[in-house]
């Protein structure tokens, strides 16, 4: 298969592209190295794949959108993964304006590129970020996510949105994937493991939001990618049950579907903390200080859907997958 993906010197797509070579696909990567963290990691993540002479690496904003419909018409990808976008919560509320560009108007390019060139599935990333206000746990893609508490988390509802009218309008198969805080080796600098990796081995005090309280669904890198790629090989087909009565927004009359791909075992951020800690053999000083605007109290993934379609469910526990990015960022900074 030749796959385009986007974001290919990130975190997600960087791990997903060595998988897919790794198995002998054929894979183009998009991405424009932009500076939101330090462009190095990215660099370095790129080295890996450069070594498979089956990787094209090419350098393009998504938000050029005659670039982008001129590289889809050269290169004619079977099946593509969307993984490109400004990540990151706190973020959005500094510069909200970076979501729209590269999350609303790139996410356009892309979808035109597949409309127009006969592309078989689309898979892109959604968030968990998407179930804002909602307090019914775990999180089911069966429910109602109309109350985003942020405006990433509102991009990425939207993207939701885009993808069904296009599997609507032109049967574009689509694939959403909402993703549960991902971490592990070669992971981003601007989320919580990394930050306080780097704080507590600098001696420095950490920022510990909603008093270590709130829990997450943290899921392994590994993880994620075994069910990108297997969602990846499943197109999604129409549902024939699909009632506009009682509408289920998870599935459609058209190819579209839905998944969480999360741990499904939610970890209280103070127990992060204390594996970290016994990871790295030193404690923290903690800043103790209140939920953030934007963030969201707790997630959990109801992960049925994947398992029925896919065979398939993340379990890596924090224990192990918190000492394999340890020993990785030793290694990587020689700390
Ligand atoms: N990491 C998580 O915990 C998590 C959770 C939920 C959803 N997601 C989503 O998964 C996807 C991948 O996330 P990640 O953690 O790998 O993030 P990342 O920032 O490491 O990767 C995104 C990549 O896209 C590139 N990019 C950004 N804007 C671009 C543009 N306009 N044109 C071309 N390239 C551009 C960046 O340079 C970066 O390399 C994102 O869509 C993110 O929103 C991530």
């Amino acid at each position: 298969m030749k796959v385009l993906i986007t974001g290919a010197a990130g975190f997600i797509g960087s791990a997903l592209a060595l998988r897919l070579l790794e198995r002998g696909d054929t894979v183009i990567g998009i991405d424009n190295l932009n500076d939101y963290y330090d462009p190095s990691l990215k660099e370095a993540r790129l080295a890996r794949t450069l070594k498979y002479p089956a990787f094209t690496d090419i350098r393009i904003d998504l938000e050029d959108r005659e670039g982008i419909a001129a590289l889809f018409a050269s290169q004619r990808p079977d099946r593509v993964v969307n993984l490109a976008a400004q990540a990151g919560v706190r973020y959005s509320l500094e510069n909200p304006n970076a979501y729209v560009d590269t999350n609303l108007m790139g996410f356009m390019h892309i979808l035109e590129g597949c409309r127009h060139n006969g592309v078989e599935h689309l898979v892109y990333a959604s968030s968990s970020s998407v179930y804002g206000s909602n307090t019914k746990m775990p999180f089911s893609v069966h429910d109602n996510v109309d109350h985003p508490v942020s405006i990433y988390a509102a991009t990425k509802k939207a993207n939701e949105l885009m993808a069904h009218t296009y599997s609507h309008l032109y049967r574009l198969p689509t694939t959403g994937l909402r993703f549960f805080t991902v971490y592990g080796p070669w992971g981003r600098p601007d989320m919580a493991l990394f930050k306080f990796t780097h704080q507590i081995l600098a001696g420095l005090p950490i920022d510990v939001f909603n008093y270590g309280k709130h829990r997450r669904d943290f899921t392994y890198i590994d993880d994620i990618v075994e069910g990108v790629v297997r969602t990846l090989d499943h197109i999604p087909q129409p549902n024939p049950e699909w009632s506009g009565d009682r509408p289920d927004s998870a599935t459609s009359t058209a190819p579209y579907a839905l998944y969480n791909i999360g741990n499904n075992e939610p970890v209280e951020l103070m127990r992060y903390i204390e594996v970290l800690e016994d990871c790295l053999g030193k404690k923290a000083e903690k800043n103790l200080l209140p939920l953030q605007p934007g963030d969201v109290p707790d997630t959990y993934a109801d992960v049925q859907d994947l398992v029925r379609d896919v065979g398939y469910k993340p379990d890596m526990p924090v224990e192990q997958g918190i000492a394999n990015f340890v020993s990785w960022y030793r290694e990587y900074f020689g700390a």
